[in-house]
């Protein structure tokens, strides 16, 4: 027993602005707790005041809490889908999509978009946006180094032509870096863009509480142009899209109502 997780949670608030309560608190607490002992700490009270101390702690615990992983073209197919029929179906308008990549980690989901943009659009024209909570891990998006592994569902064309293998690593090119714009973003509090066409969000809103997912659901929903697109994760469909003013179009892609 490491002490009282309600007052950890507050500490952490006031510390670092992430609210936990949003967060599945078993899931949550088994690796907090797991980080704790980790370090050799033996209650919440000692590990908030290293954490106050100890610069390099309070950036493990950022990037442990969050959860990084991520890899570019996660779930190859429904990529595919994105490709095939969201984007195609906004290019025949001609207008460059505006994109926001919610959730963004290590940079392998908006450089996915971007590449895939770049089969129908100037490269020099695009512009996403990337956020994510997580400062540290915006910097290593914007260094672009990724192992064999991140890059694994890359197609060969994109690989040869916007990356350059560097030891073990791949490093992105300058002409995809440059189509995005990393910004430090609290889904929980920030404010959200507006006027998006498409908002991709994946692999984060499982680990929220279902009242802070319909929050976000809602907040997602006001983001969007009239018939906006929602790509979410393999594990986060929507139950009842309806309720928040969207229409399933695919599985795991949903349609703002033009209401
Ligand atoms: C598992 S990664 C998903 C990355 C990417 N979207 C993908 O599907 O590969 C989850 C990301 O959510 C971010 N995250 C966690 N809580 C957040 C919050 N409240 N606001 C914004 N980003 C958050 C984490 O920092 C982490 O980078």
């Amino acid at each position: 027993m490491l002490g009282d997780y309600e007052k950890l949670k507050k500490d952490i608030m006031s510390l670092t602005t992430v609210d936990l309560n949003a967060y599945k608190e078993k899931q949550m607490k088994r690796r907090i707790d797991s980080l704790i002992v980790r370090n050799n700490i033996s209650s919440y009270d000692e590990y908030v005041k290293v954490l106050k101390e100890k610069g390099d702690l309070f950036n493990e615990f950022m990037n442990y809490f969050t959860i990084n992983v991520s890899e570019f073209f996660r779930n190859p197919l429904q990529w595919d889908i994105f490709d095939k029929q969201v984007i195609a179906e906004i290019k025949e308008k001609g207008t460059l999509p505006k994109i926001w990549s919610a959730a963004c980690s290590t940079g392998d989901e908006p450089y996915t978009i971007v590449m895939i943009l770049s089969k129908y659009f100037d490269l020099k024209k695009i512009k996403i946006l990337a956020t994510d909570i997580d400062k540290t891990i915006l910097e290593k998006a914007q260094i672009g180094l990724y192992s064999e592994k991140s890059v694994k569902n890359v197609p060969k064309e994109f690989l040869n032509k916007f990356f350059t293998k560097n030891g073990d690593f791949y490093q992105i090119s300058d002409e995809i870096k440059n189509c995005v714009e990393f910004k430090l973003g609290d889904l929980l509090k920030d404010e959200y863009p507006k006027d998006k066409d498409i908002i991709v969000c994946r692999n984060v809103l499982i680990y929220f509480t279902e009242e802070a997912k319909d929050e976000i659901y809602k907040r997602f929903n006001k983001s969007l142009k009239k018939e906006g697109v929602l790509f979410v994760g393999n594990t986060e469909q929507l139950i009842s899209a309806s309720e928040f003013n969207f229409e399933p179009i695919k599985t795991f892609f949903y349609r703002k109502l033009s209401i």
